[in-house]
């Protein structure tokens, strides 16, 4: 059995295929390859180890043997999920673990914007703190404040825990209930995402949504770059129409809008959600482990079904 894995990841992960006696073949690199690359390696495997930002479509599935394909990430946007159960290739995913990683994650941009960090750090490494002042770096306070959650999954409940604890009002909505999102997006202060993306999901923010939310709001994005029209997100920016965001993902990574790289009232980090070194672990080993219950005639953990 072959099995192609098409990134460095963590060793546990490894351990695992290697002890099934697999033959591995690991694309050691931080960079994604080509998806010519990646459907010319892909060929002649039988399982696959692979990350959100591989492409997997019809065309990779219809000219390989694959029996799995193992998805190092709990969004599986990124694989054609339609065509892999037509060819009868198994589906993977690592939800569960990343959860309170990505929770986190959210918290960290929602005070990093709220209170301007990065921006004051970079003001005290360029030289220019001149001693405490009550005007300097005047941020927006948590406590009292409205947030909107996107997405009441797993994640959302997460941050939502979370925000509690900070004194944030929380409201939020899934994908059928919970508060309407016309009152989500005119009461919110902070507004995070936690959706996956989907047909239904895709600009979910767009120009009418930013145009309703108060210009004083902050938009969170952890969930996946093209929930949120990104263009529509600069120019509500620019206008303030809101008056910051915080975002781990994009539409087009790893490209950001150049527009938000000059504002200072954006953090942007390049996609870490759920980076931690025991999140990354556990993905690692049920990516692999996925890997080997299917070609082994077993269950996975967590098959991903068209929905
Ligand atoms: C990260 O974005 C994931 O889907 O796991
Ligand atoms: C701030 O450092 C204060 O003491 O008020």
């Amino acid at each position: 059995m072959k099995v192609l894995v098409t990134r460095r990841i963590l060793p546990e992960g490894m351990a695992i295929l290697k002890k099934a006696g697999f033959d591995v073949e690991l694309h050691d690199s931080e960079t994604p390859m080509s998806p010519q690359k990646l459907r010319e390696l892909a060929r002649d495997c039988d399982g696959l180890l692979c990350m959100l930002n591989d492409p997997i479509d019809r065309h990779l599935l219809e000219n390989s043997q694959l029996k799995v394909i193992a998805n190092h990430a709990v969004g599986t946007d990124n694989v054609d999920l339609l065509a892999a159960e037509e060819l009868d290739v198994v589906v993977t995913n690592t939800p569960g673990v990343l959860t309170e990683a990505t929770a986190d994650l959210a918290m960290a941009l929602l005070l990093a914007t709220a209170r301007r960090i990065v921006e004051a750090d970079a003001y005290l490494r360029s030289g220019h703190f001149e001693g405490w002042a009550p005007t300097m770096f005047v941020g927006a306070s948590l406590s009292g404040k409205t947030l909107g959650i996107v997405g009441a999954g797993r994640i959302g409940q997460a941050v939502a825990r979370r925000a509690e604890a900070f004194g944030l009002r929380v409201l939020s909505r899934g994908s059928r209930d919970g508060v309407p999102m016309a009152q989500i997006l005119t009461e919110s202060d902070f507004l995070s995402l936690h959706c996956p993306l989907t047909e239904k999901t895709h600009h979910l923010i767009g120009v009418d949504e930013l145009r309703v939310m108060k210009s004083t709001a902050v938009l969170i994005n952890t969930a996946r770059g093209p929930v949120v029209d990104e263009e529509a997100l600069v120019v509500a920016l620019q206008e303030g129409g809101i008056a910051a965001a915080g975002l781990d993902v994009f539409e087009e990574e790893p490209k950001v809008h150049p527009a938000l790289l000059a504002m200072k009232n954006v953090v942007l980090l390049p996609h870490i959600g759920s980076a931690d070194q025991e999140t990354r672990r556990k993905m690692s080993i049920i990516a692999a482990q996925s890997v080997v219950d299917v070609l082994e005639g077993r269950r996975p953990v967590h098959q991903v079904r068209v929905s």
